[in-house]
């Protein structure tokens, strides 16, 4: 089933108008949310990180009418869904071709849920590979845009090569985050991520993980990792909403040949964070009174 503009009906019979700017320019935002054992986690982490994208792209107020709180478990429960994601995605809506902003036009505001298999154990224990690709993206990747070209062809790029995400690298050779997760980089025995500025997506899951380790009192910078160091990084791993905490194993596209970290193995600090995330995911989704949100 699906929401769209103040309706639920079947997901087949929902229509966009041609002329809406999502679909024309890529004017809009969009969230991710997992759903486990029936309860959508972390909702009001997500639907803060929309209310900031909103913000940030001219478009806040637009949710005011739209009641996401309770339209998402609604569509949760008319679904029966388990396991899955929803997917939430607000544009500017329907107005003649232009670039600059329309007045009085109403935006397009959807939701949807849908299954998805997230990684299995034996996955998580075999690690993924991840392909370096040069960032194209513009320089607000901290909104959660749908302008997803880049990550696209980016993707594709990877997939191409066999990987299983892109690892975006900036033109000066700054470890940036994942085609659609965050990179994080066991180095000299600290844990380093990109720090949260317009360079990246602050991933939802970036965030609890970062909550994780400092309660674990794991060594942690953010602070963003050199391309030139990763031969000597001891572990990786990428982080999102799709994939909880999943360890990388190899690490392809750089000139210098492929990187297997932690000998092509998922290292400790990974595994505890893997441990430590699954206890966090059941706690919030057994807690009736939601968590307080991660530290964003
Ligand atoms: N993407 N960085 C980018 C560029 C992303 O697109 C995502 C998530 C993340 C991780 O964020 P989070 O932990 O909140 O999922 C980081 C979602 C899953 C997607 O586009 O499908």
């Amino acid at each position: 089933m699906l929401y769209l503009n103040g309706r639920i009906l079947p997901l087949a019979e929902g229509r966009i108008s041609v002329e809406d700017r999502g679909f024309q320019l890529g004017d809009g935002v969009y969230e991710v949310i997992k759903i486990e054992d029936g309860r959508l986690l972390w909702v009001e982490d997500h639907l803060g990180r929309l209310n900031g994208s909103l913000d940030q792209t001219l478009l806040a107020g637009v949710l005011d009418g739209h009641p996401l709180a309770e339209i998402l478990p609604e569509l949760v429960r008319l679904s029966g869904l388990r396991r899955g994601t929803a997917y939430v995605q607000v544009t500017r809506g329907a107005a003649p071709r232009e670039f600059g902003l329309p007045t009085h036009v109403q935006p397009t505001v959807l939701a949807y849920v849908q299954a998805h298999s997230f990684p299995s154990d034996a996955d998580v224990r075999a690690g993924v590979a991840v392909h370096t690709v040069e960032d194209q993206r513009w320089a607000r990747c901290d909104i959660k845009s749908t302008n997803l070209l880049p990550a696209v062809l980016a993707k594709h790029e990877a997939r191409l090569a066999g990987a299983h995400e892109a690892l975006y690298v900036s033109a000066d050779g700054m470890v940036r985050e994942g085609g659609s997760s965050n990179a994080f980089i066991v180095l000299d025995g600290t844990l380093r991520t990109h720090p949260a500025n317009n360079r990246i997506l602050n991933g939802i899951t970036r965030c609890h993980v970062l909550d994780l380790a400092r309660e674990l009192g794991l060594p942690l910078l953010e602070q963003a990792v050199h391309v030139s160091d990763l031969p000597r990084a001891s572990e990786v791993f990428i982080a999102s909403t799709t994939r909880d905490v999943m360890p990388v194993v190899r690490i392809g596209g750089l000139g210098s040949g492929i990187l297997t970290p932690g000998g092509g193995t998922p290292g400790e600090v990974t595994l505890s964070l893997v441990d430590a995330m699954r206890s966090l995911i059941a706690e919030s989704l057994a807690d009736p009174i939601p968590r307080p949100p991660a530290t964003i």
